[in-house]
């Protein structure tokens, strides 16, 4: 593992989820109808974060290299190929049930073993005192029993109104897995695949199923021929594509961080596997050691912090079923370090299983060696939401000016989602008014800008520095005998005068990557 002696950022996640909901960066899913667990919408700010995510990931990997092709496979897939991944049969996460009020369900290996008493409910409230039917509480003291109750049993067992005590039952207390939430004994657990589903057609029969992709992978490697030949590419190469992946997942949370629909942006890069490399030719381990180099120096290019990010190698017990080795990008969250990219080595492990089920021939003819071979594998795979949750941590400042607090987002430049804001200095001065407009409108042809005249300037810069605009532009009374504006700097805020014929070429430069 790289060590680093980081600190955790201090924002908080709530003052994320927050800041990205006032600023229309991200909000929740289907807010109206109270959302819809572990989705998020992208809103006119977000949405340009997220496409200038992508467009860096997608520049540095396939403009920048000359090494690989890109591809959007459909998301829907014949489901022979989740057969042959091994995710109709693997895909899945052990879950147990409880057997109390909540109806949680929880992943069983997220449950620890506690030592808990039985507590018995027990209606007090006329006669002799009777034990309610169903009413058994696990916990570890009477207080959390207590609490369980009237958090779901009192309700569920219909005792509103009714006076109960809960009685500890002498020589139950023993080690076990029971719901921190209310106490209930849990059921075995039972394999529950991640896939989701959907039918094609109108029948609703099993013939009709097919699932949403769970990794945008798969599209790549049926696709590994097509291109191969198509392009007339010889080994190694790489295929990128960025794309919606879908997960059912039991427990989504942390924002951006785990949910059920999201993108990842991924590569699979071909090579030759290291057993038959001629010495000095680049094995599968060099690949796999170069882009875990190269993606990990992606993310310090864009703007994170070095000493949030960190390599992990996971241990062979965490291995996928397909991988040999697997490097983890970490960025330290607020919630902690998390994977922010997986790169794996996935050997041939994919073009092997899709040429046992599809019958098709995906060996690689090398001409050097005169033969063919399934290719082995590298895969860097990143999210796009979560990369997104990092670079706004990452970017997000609070700073004292003068007696106020300035929040502003210092975004590399080239992810800022609004590059310029235009304001004229007066909102009822048609002159400015026109002048700002034609300035933004200019602008517009290069770069995306944005025109604003709803508040005062204080204020206007304000809510530009909390989405990190890099340029504000004023037009103000002189503007109109000198022709010149003042263009502040988002970081320094340092203002310069420049004449109006100047300020595209000047914002084009600045935004330039050094
Ligand atoms: N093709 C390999 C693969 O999909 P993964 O580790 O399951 O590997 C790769 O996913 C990346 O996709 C993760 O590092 C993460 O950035 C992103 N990702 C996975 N599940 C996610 C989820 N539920 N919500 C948001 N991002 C997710």
């Amino acid at each position: 593992m790289t060590q680093t002696t980081a600190e955790k950022p201090t924002v908080t996640m709530e003052t994320i989820v927050s800041l990205c909901k006032r600023r229309g960066i991200v909000f929740p899913g289907s807010d109206i109808y109270e959302g819809l667990a572990g989705t998020f919408d992208y809103g006119p700010v977000g949405a340009e974060l997220k496409q200038n995510v992508k467009n860096a990931w997608w520049r540095s990997v396939v403009y920048e290299r000359d090494d690989i092709e890109g591809l959007d496979a459909a998301i829907l897939m014949n489901p022979r190929t989740w057969k042959a991944s091994g995710h109709l049969d693997t895909f899945s996460d052990p879950l147990c049930d409880t057997r109390g009020p909540s109806r949680k369900r929880y992943r069983a290996d997220h449950i620890e073993e506690t030592e808990c008493t039985l507590h018995r409910i027990v209606d007090v409230t006329e006669g002799e005192p009777a034990p309610v039917e169903g009413g058994e509480i696990w916990a570890p003291n009477k207080k959390k029993a207590k609490e369980f109750y009237q958090k779901y049993w009192e309700k569920y067992l219909n005792l509103e109104g009714r006076r109960v005590k809960l009685e500890q039952v002498e020589g139950s207390t023993r080690l076990g897995r029971f719901s921190p939430d209310d106490g209930g004994v849990l059921t075995e657990p039972r394999d529950f695949n991640l896939m989701l589903t959907t039918h094609l057609g109108p029948v609703l029969d099993s013939a009709a199923k097919v699932y949403l992709r769970p990794e945008t992978a798969q599209g790549i490697f049926v696709n590994f021929s097509n291109v191969q030949s198509s392009m007339r590419r010889k080994l190694p190469f790489g295929i990128a594509q960025m794309g919606k992946s879908f997960r059912n997942e039991i427990t989504p949370r942390n924002f951006l961080f785990r949910t059920r629909e999201f993108e990842q942006m991924e590569i699979e890069f071909f090579c030759k596997p290291g057993h038959l490399c001629k010495p000095g030719e680049w094995t599968d381990e060099d690949w796999l050691r170069h882009w875990i180099e190269e993606r990990m120096n992606w993310y310090t290019r864009f703007g994170i912090r070095p000493e949030r990010l960190r390599l992990r190698q996971q241990e062979a017990d965490e291995l996928a079923h397909y991988a040999k080795a697997t490097g983890d990008v970490e960025y330290l969250f607020p919630i902690g370090w998390q994977e922010l990219e997986g790169i794996a080595n996935r050997t041939d492990y994919d073009l092997r299983q899709h040429m046992e089920h599809s019958g098709k021939d995906l060996r690689y003819f090398d001409p050097e060696l005169n033969d063919r071979y399934v290719p082995y594998v590298i895969e860097p795979s990143a999210g796009v939401d979560r990369s997104c949750l990092a670079f706004l941590v990452d970017a997000y400042t609070e700073e004292k000016v003068r007696d106020d607090k300035r929040v502003v987002l210092k975004l590399h430049r080239s992810l800022a989602p609004v590059k310029a804001a235009v304001f004229p200095l007066l909102k009822n001065k048609p002159e400015l008014v026109s002048m700002a407009r034609n300035l933004c409108r200019e602008l517009k042809k290069d770069i995306y800008a944005v025109y604003d005249d709803t508040a005062a300037i204080g204020k206007l810069y304000r809510r530009q520095d909390e989405i990190g605009t890099p340029y504000c532009i004023t037009v103000d009374v002189d503007s109109l005998e000198d022709q010149a504006v003042t263009v502040r700097d988002r970081d320094t805020m340092e203002q310069v005068r420049l004449g109006i014929d100047k300020v595209r070429d000047y914002i084009l430069d600045g935004l330039r990557e050094q």
